[in-house]
């Protein structure tokens, strides 16, 4: 077992509350704490959802700053240019996870498959075959559609570098569990799918010594960089299979909405609506995997980092959703229980967002034991009988902990 490192973490306490200053209240947040006494101040409830601006006003004129609660339930304001189904479509999981395992699996691995002939045809000049990518993605879609945990799980444990087929394939998971989050219909999870899978394949005409390079790109590095949208956008539209949504994206997934991403700096009314939702999850995935930004992060600091970046960078409507779809505990990370035993979550209902399916691992002094499953939803307890709650969450390598070397 490696060095068991300390790990930096997370309360239990207050995870799911995110501190913000009163200037960025927005409707639909849920208002759970004040910077002050709640009988200092004209509200009835301690904890209460935004529905009305003038409720907004109020905390703005005798607050700093309150914090939001994501596991309570948020009405999430409307993304502008295209109304964000609110729950037009709602899917609700027709297996459990680990029947789900396998067959994920199999779909994962075709898809991965998939993506590394993709990436080899357009390094060596030759047609883009859609057809099959297509079909990669439709596997990867009929699992989450029976049972997301699965597949998410399945992307976590198996992500490795940023830069390769895998970030691909773990943002095309991503996309498509958000598209289903969001109501919206099995085609356009396909097409997103699809989409996410081919968004980075700019990349095959970049440097590998920029791609690679551990720490901070020189301006010059950094242009480079930057090119491979556009080398994606020619690589995808020479193709005669390739529709024009993947060139889209291709072209746009580092837009930000206030204006500063690249290629070219466009505003977010002109951004495509699949690019601000590949957008998150390509940073989510970037930014919990680690490499040139920095050590891993876990899922809730990433969450934390996206959502300050909300109205920067991303969609603030849509990055409340993608809080919502990931939650605070997403299968495949790392928690460690009140009674010092550590594990994988395995799956989450989204009825007990704090209590999810936990694979134990480590024992309460962390060192390894039996293997077994605890589902806190149904009150599973610990040796001493005490019901098991979930104290931290953490990065991946927390106490010598790689959940890429976990087998099925
Ligand atoms: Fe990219």
């Amino acid at each position: 077992m490696a060095k068991k490192t300390p790990p930096k973490n997370d309360s239990i306490k207050s995870f799911h509350q995110f501190k913000v200053p009163v200037s960025e209240l927005e409707l639909g947040m849920f208002v759970s704490e004040l910077d002050r006494p709640w009988v200092d101040t004209p509200f009835l409830f301690q904890g209460f959802l935004l529905e009305r601006l003038d409720d907004i006003r109020t905390l703005q004129e005798i607050c700093e700053y309150v914090y939001i609660d994501i596991v309570e339930e948020t009405r999430v304001p409307q993304s502008k240019e295209r109304k964000t189904p609110q729950k037009q479509r709602c899917y609700i999981n027709k297996i459990n996870t680990e029947k789900e395992l396998p067959k994920a699996n199999q779909a994962f691995s075709n898809a991965k498959l998939e993506m590394q002939r993709q990436l080899d045809a357009i390094k060596l000049g030759q047609a883009v075959d859609i057809k099959q990518t297509k079909a990669a993605v439709s596997a990867c879609v009929d699992s989450i559609l029976r049972n997301q945990s699965a597949m998410l799980y399945l992307s976590k444990i198996k992500q490795s570098d940023e830069q390769t087929a895998d970030h691909s394939l773990q943002v095309c998971i991503l996309s498509i569990s958000f598209a289903k989050h969001l109501g919206l219909a099995e085609f356009e999870m396909e097409n997103i799918g699809v989409c996410a899978l081919l968004h980075d394949v700019g990349k095959v005409k970049i440097p590998s010594e920029i791609l690679k390079k551990n720490g901070p790109l020189t301006e010059e590095e950094m242009s480079i960089y930057q090119r491979h949208t556009i080398y994606g956008r020619k690589l995808l539209m020479s193709k005669a299979s390739v529709y024009p949504g993947i060139v889209d994206i291709a072209y746009c997934h580092h837009e930000r909405v206030d204006g500063k991403g690249f290629p070219r700096g466009i505003p977010a009314d002109k951004i495509p609506y699949f690019a601000k939702i590949i957008a998150i999850a390509n940073d989510y995935a970037s930014l919990t995997t680690g490499g040139r930004q920095g050590l891993p992060r876990s899922s809730l600091e990433t969450l934390r980092i996206l959502f300050e970046r909300r109205n920067h960078f991303y969609d603030s409507a849509l990055v409340i959703h993608f809080i919502q779809l990931m939650g605070v505990c997403p299968p495949g990370n790392i928690v460690e229980m009140s009674n010092g035993e550590v594990g994988v979550i395995l799956s989450t209902d989204s009825r007990y967002k704090l209590r999810p399916k936990v694979l134990l691992m480590l024992d309460q002094y962390k060192q390894p034991g039996t293997r077994t499953v605890a589902d806190l939803a149904k009150g599973a307890v610990d040796f001493f009988g005490r019901p098991y709650v979930i104290r931290h969450i953490h990065p991946n390598g927390a106490y010598g902990l790689n959940v890429n070397d976990l087998e099925l």
